[in-house]
């Protein structure tokens, strides 16, 4: 692979450094992926608008995301078993975060701990909740998240059920995973992933295994998460969770005007408009259509994020110009870990940050603070809604 200049250059170099099994995993939606693919798509039929002869020579990409001054308003998604795309995943692409002023968020599903994650960085990280039913083990996550010093707690709302992913059944990535004989043979083909994945210690769930009762190895894991997930989640867990974490709460996973407007009864300080990157419900809109509404409903009250097919700076600017305060990537961010590391991570960061830079100067704006609907071509006004988007 010659000089990497953008996200896609990041994806194809995973694709071949990163086992099929779990490259497949990141690069995936639920069932027909119409979802998974609508979120870029979208994203890609906004057209910008080019404006000249500004003065530019003072320009910044540093805003704030619940109050956190942050370099780009881009904060790393929570994404499991993140440690598979490359060996310590989280630790190295939380350390790529902080070296860059940008959040990093570790999912409950990650491989390295929280206490692992905390002892290698200095910065302050953000966690992920999943809603279990072993409440004291949620009480316990949540007391061990505070002692590690994490500055947020972000709730994922959309995932009671899991939405069924074809590749991840066809490839065995289960728990206990069942890997084919095919993805088996595959691993001889990745020796460089092989060869972390042997120097570390860190191969399983570090925020379950050890700590959910009765949960010692992978059989008993498989047997704890398939019953965890919590059926009967529902706003009054909202305040149990609040109630135990006392700090900062995002919640993420909403896509509809009247949830957004429960999440602000919930005293959040920030929702995410996410469809979990397009794996749960297959058929639900892109996120980026879903976001003008929400705005419009709730983003006098809190703070509105989105997520879900960010792949640019440029999407990253028409995020905001529909009403976001703040964004989370995903899978570019993944790429680039399963490419290179913690380097790849970094360069993720840099191509975002670059491109939303020269993106803003190309639209005529300076600062973050003055993105708005006049960024967007057609759209020029500020109050009319030509866009498909409105
Ligand atoms: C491989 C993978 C694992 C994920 N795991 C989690 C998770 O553990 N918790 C969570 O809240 N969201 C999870 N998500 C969803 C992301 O937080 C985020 O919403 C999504 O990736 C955004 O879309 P993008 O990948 O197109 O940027 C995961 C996403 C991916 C791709």
């Amino acid at each position: 692979m010659g000089i990497i200049t953008c996200i896609e250059d990041l994806r194809r170099l995973a694709q071949r450094r990163v086992p099929r099994m779990f490259y497949d995993y990141a690069d995936s939606g639920s069932w027909t992926e119409s979802t998974y693919r609508a979120n870029q798509l979208d994203l890609q039929a906004i057209r910008l608008r080019q404006r000249v002869a500004v003065d530019l020579s003072r320009r910044s990409t540093a805003s704030e995301m619940i109050g956190q001054p942050v370099s780009m308003p881009v904060a790393l998604a929570p994404t499991g078993l993140t440690g598979m795309q490359h060996a310590d995943g989280e630790i190295l692409a939380a350390r790529a975060a902080a070296a860059h002023g940008v959040p990093f968020t570790l999912s409950t599903m990650s491989i390295c701990s929280i206490e692992d994650v905390a002892a290698a960085t200095r910065q302050p990280f953000w966690f992920q909740l999943y809603m279990m039913r072993d409440r004291d083990f949620m009480a316990d996550l949540i007391r061990r998240a505070k002692a590690a010093g994490c500055s947020a707690l972000m709730l994922t709302l959309d995932l009671q059920v899991l939405g069924q992913r074809h590749k991840d059944l066809k490839n065995g990535l289960s728990t206990p995973p069942r890997p084919t004989l095919a993805n088996l043979l595959h691993l001889a083909t990745r020796p460089g992933w092989c060869l972390g994945m042997l120097s570390t210690p860190r191969r399983t769930f570090g925020n379950i295994v050890g700590h959910a009762q009765n949960v010692s190895d992978l059989r008993s894991l498989s047997v704890w998460t398939a019953e965890q997930f919590d059926l009967t989640l529902n706003w009054r867990d909202i305040e149990w969770v609040q109630q135990q974490w006392g700090g900062k709460l995002i919640l993420k996973g909403i896509l509809d005007a009247e949830d957004a407007r429960r999440a602000v009864d919930s005293g959040a300080e920030a929702l995410v408009v996410s469809n979990h990157g397009g794996r749960q419900l297959d058929g639900a809109p892109s996120s980026i259509a879903a976001l003008p509404g929400i705005v419009q409903a709730v983003g006098d009250r809190i703070e509105v994020w989105m997520d879900g097919g960010i792949r640019s700076g440029q999407d990253v600017l028409k995020a905001l110009a529909l009403g976001a305060r703040g964004t989370l990537i995903g899978r570019s961010f993944l790429y680039g870990l399963g490419a290179m590391g913690e380097a790849g991570v970094a360069q993720c960061l840099e191509i975002i940050r670059k491109e939303l830079d020269t993106t803003m100067a190309l639209c005529g704006v300076t600062q973050i603070e003055q993105i708005d609907r006049n960024v967007l071509w057609g759209d020029a006004s500020g109050s009319s809604t030509s866009s498909a988007f409105s």
